[in-house]
Order: structure tokens, then sequence, then C-alpha cells
């Protein structure tokens, strides 16, 4: 299952550590290469004497070890592996990731990859409930780390409840599943539009919206790890590039359009951007003045609808055509209407009204609508959101184009 896949299996400290022989072991039954990081913290509950008899090779643990260094440097590490392992992931360990933190080996070489990364978690039941490790939790997931686990149980504390790092086993299993996912969508293009545009009023003024790009960009990271071939068409947004897409950024609504246009011909597109339906009709060469003749006045002109466009039925249209709808008043209705006006194969309403803040959020709650009815999915995060939607695309395409699982239900 995991025959010449090579995984950096990063161990670090909490109790679980007890258990990653084992976790060695099991990866190399189903054919993996397994090499370790070993931070100080790990050390305390398995030794590098351990890890190096069930690897069968070195154990790395330290930065600045100018050995090390010249055999093996911190970035050859992650740059020879097929994935990163972290288990147990502690909740300090997803802190310092999320926050981008790199104050060892394990860390440095977590911030130096572009390599999948999948984490076991492991900690106390309040420390896995904490609004901070919640948060760094959203954060890596939108980055598109994959958590496995943590499991309910009987932890060494004395408590009961989500924190327990999840059996070796099913850590290989979810390994094998990451890898075998990484095929579902082989050989099929997707374009994703994310992000705000920005509609000039003049050289140093735009018209925008509150558009982050977390969920454009969290369902490209989705659709790429399923192994499609993806165009990221951004407006401008403060976020990193999701692993394994090409990227295309851009401005305006009409640049987005054309850059949609160039990443044809295409199997699958998502419109999650918020693109401004006007933009001014002129925009002014120079910068304009503040003179004596009050406030100007801004003539708007629409813009072209990109989804509309790109959902038109002709021999290049692509196979799926998947719209969202920001409503902030009887969401599933308008969005229902949007999907007949523009034509596209389904449509994803979520209410955006700003208690909700799903603009700029990490969370979301939307219904999936097809032809065949309402799917309403719990409120998730936005990498599960769009983690939830390359599912069903997989679904719809492998099926031949079935209504993609989507019926009158609510969860
Ligand atoms: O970016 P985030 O902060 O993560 O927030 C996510 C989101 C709220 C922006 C996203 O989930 C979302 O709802 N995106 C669509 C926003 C929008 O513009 O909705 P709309 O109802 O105005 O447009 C309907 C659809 O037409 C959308 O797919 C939109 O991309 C598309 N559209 C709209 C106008 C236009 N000129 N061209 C388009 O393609």
């Amino acid at each position: 299952m995991l025959a010449g896949k090579r995984i950096l299996l990063i161990v670090t400290g909490g109790i679980a550590a007890y258990k990653t022989p084992e976790l060695v072991r099991r990866l190399r039954d189903q054919g993996a290469q397994v090499r370790c990081i070993l931070t100080k913290g790990g050390a305390q509950f398995v030794t590098p004497l351990a890890l190096g008899a069930v690897t069968g090779d070195k154990v790395y643990q330290d930065l600045f070890d100018l050995t090390d260094e010249q055999e093996m440097g911190h970035i050859q590490l992650s740059r020879d592996a097929d994935a990163l392992l972290v288990a147990p992931a502690t909740a300090d360990v997803l802190a310092k990731m999320a926050a981008g933190l790199a104050d060892d080996l394990a860390t440095t070489a977590l911030l130096a990859t572009d390599k999948p990364v999948l984490a076991a978690p492991a900690m106390n039941v309040r420390m896995w409930h904490h609004a901070a490790t919640q948060a760094n939790l959203a954060t890596l997931q939108g980055r598109g780390v994959t958590m496995i686990g943590p499991d309910n149980g009987d932890m060494a504390c004395g408590e009961y409840g989500p924190g327990r790092m999840t059996d070796p086993l099913d850590i290989v299993q979810a390994v094998a599943n990451f890898f075998s996912d990484a095929t579902l969508l082989a050989g099929r293009r997707a374009i994703v539009t994310s992000g705000p545009t920005h509609e000039a009023i003049d050289p140093v003024r735009y018209i925008a919206n509150r558009s982050s790009g977390k969920q454009g960009h969290a369902i490209a990271e989705a659709l790429a790890r399923l192994g499609a071939e993806v165009t990221l068409v951004t407006g401008p947004v403060a976020l990193a590039d999701p692993a394994g897409v090409t990227m295309r950024p851009v401005a305006s609504a009409r640049d987005m359009l054309a850059a949609c246009r160039d990443a044809l011909p295409a199997d699958i597109v998502v419109c999650a951007a918020a693109v401004a339906d006007w933009r001014p009709a002129e925009a002014a060469p120079e910068k304009m003045k503040k003179g004596g003749d009050g406030p100007p006045a801004l003539c708007l002109t629409e813009n072209p609808d990109i989804l509309a466009t790109l959902a038109q039925a002709g021999p290049r249209r692509p196979a799926l055509v998947v719209g969202f709808a920001a409503e902030t008043e009887t969401v599933v209705d308008h969005a229902r209407a949007k999907l007949a006006r523009k034509g596209c194969d389904w449509i994803l309403a979520n209410d955006v009204s700003p208690e909700t803040g799903t603009f700029g959020g990490d969370a979301n709650t939307v219904h999936l609508i097809t032809a065949t009815g309402v799917e309403s999915w719990p409120r998730m995060s936005k990498a599960q959101v769009a983690g939830r939607l390359a599912e069903r695309i997989t679904t719809h395409l492998t099926n031949g184009g079935g209504a993609g699982g989507a019926d009158e239900a609510a969860e």
C-alpha cells in the first residue's frame, strides 16, 4: 500500500511517543521507508536507539549538529520525503507550526517543506478543546495539513475524551488513504476562482469587498490533493499559495475572466471568488484631487459574469461548473434562483451576514444545491467544506455525472 513511499516521521514530546516504534514497524510492513526526527521532548518518551533500530537509519535530533548538516541538511531531510508525518503532534508543535516558528530541527523541517504534511494530534482533552488549539488546527487545515484523529479514550492524565493519539495501525491506514486519494482526480483539470476583485477608481483607489480567499484557496488545495491539475485564479489576498496548484493572481473581474479563459479547457470549475458586480465606468488616469466641487460621483458599469460565462453551453463547457451564492436572507431560495440564472450545475449557498463571520473567518455553513435537491451541511471549517466538496465532485465525475449525493436533507 505504501510501497516505496518515503515518510519523514517527526516524533514530538507526548506520552504517545512510546508508540512510535510500533508505528514505524507498521509503516515499514506496508513498504514505506521511514526516517525519523526526534525532538528533545520526544526523546523523553522514546529513545533514539529504539527508533534507529526500527528504522534501520540514523535518527536526526539536532538542528545545529554540523555532522548532520554535512551528511543530511534539514532542508534535504524534507526534500527527500514524499510526506512528513508528525506523530504524536503535541499542542505545542501544532502552535509552532501555525505560527511558522522554527526553533529546532523538527519545526525547521516543517517550515522548510513543500511536501504534504500529516499530523496525529495527541494531548490532554482540555488542551485539545482550548480555543487556541482549535484556531491553530483551523489554520493548519486551511494550509492543507491533514489531521489524523485524535481518538476519544482514557488518557495517561486520567481524563477521558478526544486527545488520544490514533492507533498506529489506523495512522498507517490514513497515510495509505492519503496517497491513494492523491490519484482520484488524476488527469482532470480544474479552475478555481478565489478572493475579491479590485476595481480601479484611479491609480491609488479601488472598490473591493471583504473576501479573504480562504474558502477558494482551500478548495483549490483540496482538489489538488486529490490529484487534479488546478489553476487558482485569485484576486488580491494575503494568503500563502496552496501546495501543488498553478497560481494566476489577478486584480479586476475582467482580468479574472481572461485568466479563467486562458486556463480552459477544464473538467471542473469552482467559482468561489467574490467578484465585484460593478466597476467604475472609467478609471481616472491620474489620482483624483479633492476640489471645490465636492465629492465626485462614481458612475458604475456592470462587470462580466465569470461563472455564467464559463457555464455557457458549448464545446469548451467544463463537465461540472460550481458556483457560490453569498446571501444575507432567504439564502437557499436566492441561491436556487442564482443557479438557474447563471446556468451552473451546483451552487453552494452561504449566509454572509456580518454576524456569521463567513467573510474572512475560518468556518462556513453551506447548503449544496443541485438539480436533485438541497444538502445542508453543518457549520465546519472552510478546509472541511473544501474537502467535502472535493469528495462530492470526485463521486460525481467518477459516477459519470450523477447527482453527487445531494438530497433534500438537513444534517
Ligand atoms: O473569501 P472568504 O473570506 O473565505 O469568504 C468566502 C466567500 C463568502 C467569498 C465565498 O464562500 C462565497 O460565497 N463566494 C461567492 C461570493 C459572491 O460573489 O457571491 P454572489 O452571490 O455575488 O455571486 C454568485 C456566483 O457568481 C459566485 O460563484 C461568484 O463567484 C460568481 N460571480 C459573481 C459576479 C461576477 N461578476 N462573476 C462571477 O463569477
